[in-house]
């Protein structure tokens, strides 16, 4: 069973190698921007409040999120593997997935960390243009990772396998083989 964890700045490709893993092994993409995103849809309580953090390239707070994550985590189409993409984010999410995957007994496969030069990331996500993709924004949410985000992947050095690509301006399928390459390993 393959249980992974993304870790990666904005726009590095984790929605998108997410979904390649996806067709070729099966396993269940959980990922917690489009979640938030899915509840701004649908203008719920948690919606409406993660928008105020999102807007801006904030994070959500821990306990919204993490509540969100074990709800979906305990649903019994993940026992057969997963990816968590955005998740977590911060150490205390990391410690708190820690609990809740030994309460369920699952144990983690491997980190999979994408990086990429930030001028190509900046110039992917003003292609793209989703609500969060202005440049102001970009910024903040890549400072974010940095101070936030990044610590989660040294939290995990020593515990964890971690499988490190590097993403440039080549194909998705490039960056897709070196990690499959390296799934298939496990
Ligand atoms: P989230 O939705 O997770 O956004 P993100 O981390 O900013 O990541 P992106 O979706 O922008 O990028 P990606 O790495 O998935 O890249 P993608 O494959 O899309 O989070 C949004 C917000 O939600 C956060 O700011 C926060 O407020 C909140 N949030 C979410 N989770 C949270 C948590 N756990 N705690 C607190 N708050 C949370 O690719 C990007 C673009 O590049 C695409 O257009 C794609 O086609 C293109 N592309 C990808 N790979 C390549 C390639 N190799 N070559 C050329 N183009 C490529």
């Amino acid at each position: 069973m393959l249980n992974i964890i993304f870790i990666g700045a904005p726009g590095v490709g984790k929605g998108t190698q997410s979904a390649l893993i996806e067709k070729d092994y099966s396993i269940v993409h959980i990922a917690t921007g489009d979640m938030l995103r899915e509840n701004i849809a649908n203008a719920t309580e948690l919606g409406k409040t993660a928008k105020t953090y999102m807007d801006k390239g904030e994070l959500v707070p821990d306990s919204l999120v993490i509540n969100m994550l074990k709800e979906r985590i305990t649903k019994d189409d993940c026992k057969n593997g997963f990816m968590l993409d955005g998740f977590p984010r911060t150490i205390e999410q990391a410690k708190e997935l820690s609990n809740i995957l030994d309460s369920l007994n699952y144990k983690i496969s491997s980190i999979v960390y994408i990086y990429a030069d930030e001028e190509i990331i900046i110039e992917r996500l003003l292609k793209r243009g989703r609500a969060d993709d202005n440049e102001e924004t970009i910024k903040n949410r890549l400072k974010v990772f940095e101070s936030q985000s990044k610590p989660v992947l040294d939290y995990y050095e020593g515990k964890l396998k971690i499988i490190k690509v590097k993403s440039g301006r080549g194909e998705p399928e490039e960056v897709y083989a070196k990690i499959k390459a390296e799934l298939d390993t496990l």
